[in-house]
């Protein structure tokens, strides 16, 4: 009877060996890190539970958050640990890629045109754009929303004439803060006499910038090309691009004037041939004075010409100053031949003040 116990026992033997050296295997594999995993798998095995803790630290904890201590404790069967661990581990994804960068701006654009036009040898034009300007309540913010065109646009040399007796401090200030790299800060005063509604305006001003052109200017960087921009108008950075290339005098849409949408240089194979205009067609050069450009070496050329007062009506002195320098047959008609508008005769609608004290103002000095 022993004999067949012990036989009984020995040919159980080996499968009783099987099952512990399973069981054996299984609580391994789902418990902690055992003696027998080797140095590397270690640390493999301590980062992947650590990066699995730290991601689901902040959650509430479910029975199988942390199944290798839970599996230890024997309170979750070693096959559900061994389910979780087949699941793939968080690995840190890697940040997604920065946005797109956005297109270039024009003015980069641009800039990129005068290195390559410099690479080849053909020196890039300098802008001086010319700016009459007079004290009233909307001047700063005329002047702020100028400066923000003109500072993008490289090579551009800004000539600001105030008209008064001498320079006003928030004008200097502004125009040493307006991040335009190149400016000059002229005065002329407009005669009593011709302060009147009515009457063509800022000759003066553009006629002491045209003084200080031939002289300062004309003394630095060549080829240079002149643009007479008012302070009240709307320019895009891309008319800049368009005048960099003017020869001598260079013609293009203006929008918003003359009692229409626009008015614009009519082209024909190439040539300015018209005007497409609603107000006085018989003008010789019927365009406003945002809707052309002249080389400098134009007005080095013509030393006398001037913006004149003569007839005494405003929108005149556009085609007496331009008939004076070029013929309609020589003009560049630029602007994709001019059938674009990249500027405007924007007007600043009256300031109300009707309702500033007239005696006791704010206790402080505030500029506007
Ligand atoms: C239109 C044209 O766009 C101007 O180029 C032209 O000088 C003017 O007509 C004219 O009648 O002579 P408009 O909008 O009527 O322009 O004129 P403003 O914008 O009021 O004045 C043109 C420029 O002259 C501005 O830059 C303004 O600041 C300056 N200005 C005006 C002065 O410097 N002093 C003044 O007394 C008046
Ligand atoms: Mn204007």
């Amino acid at each position: 009877m022993r004999s067949y116990r012990f036989s009984r026992l020995l040919a159980a033997f080996p499968w009783l060996l099987v099952a512990l050296l399973v069981a054996d295997f299984n609580l391994n594999r789902a418990g902690p890190r055992t003696p027998t995993s080797s140095p590397t798998e270690r640390i493999l095995q301590q980062q992947q539970r650590h990066l699995q803790l730290q991601k689901l630290r902040p959650h509430a904890p479910s029975p199988l958050a942390r199944p290798a201590a839970a599996a230890v404790a024997g309170a979750v069967p070693a096959r559900a640990a061994a389910a979780w661990r087949l699941r793939p581990l968080s690995v840190p994804q890697p940040p997604p890629p920065p946005p797109a960068p956005p297109p270039l701006p024009i003015h980069a654009a641009a800039a990129a045109v005068l290195v390559s036009a410099e690479a080849q040898g053909t020196p890039a034009a300098v802008i001086y754009v010319v700016t009459p300007t007079y004290a009233r309540p909307a001047q700063k913010a005329e002047l702020t929303r100028l400066a923000n065109t003109f500072r993008q646009v490289p090579w551009l040399h800004w000539v600001l004439v105030e008209d008064a007796p001498s320079q006003s401090p928030m004008v200097r200030a502004l125009l040493a803060r307006s991040g335009v790299p190149g400016a000059t800060h002229l005065c002329a005063v407009t005669p009593r006499r011709y302060r009147r509604a009515g009457l063509p305006r800022a000759s003066e001003q553009r006629n002491e910038a045209l003084r200080w052109l031939r002289g300062e200017a004309a003394r630095g960087p060549l080829p240079a090309v002149v643009y007479f921009a008012d302070d009240d108008n709307t320019y895009s950075l891309e008319l800049f691009h368009e005048m960099r290339d003017t020869r001598k005098v260079s013609v293009w849409p203006v929008g918003l004037v003359g009692g229409r949408r626009y008015e614009r240089p009519v082209v024909r194979a190439g040539r300015v041939v018209a005007w497409y205009t609603g107000w006085r067609p018989d003008r010789p050069f019927a365009t406003d004075m945002a809707g052309f450009a002249v080389n400098l070496q134009v007005l080095l050329e013509n030393p006398f010409v001037q913006f004149r007062r003569r007839g005494g009506r405003p929108g005149m002195q556009e085609s007496d100053f331009l008939r004076q320098i070029t013929t309609m047959q020589e003009l560049e008609p630029k602007a994709r031949n001019c059938t674009k508008v990249l500027v405007w005769h924007t007007r600043t609608e009256k300031v109300n003040l009707a309702n500033e004290p007239s005696g006791q103002g704010d206790s402080v000095e505030v500029e506007v």
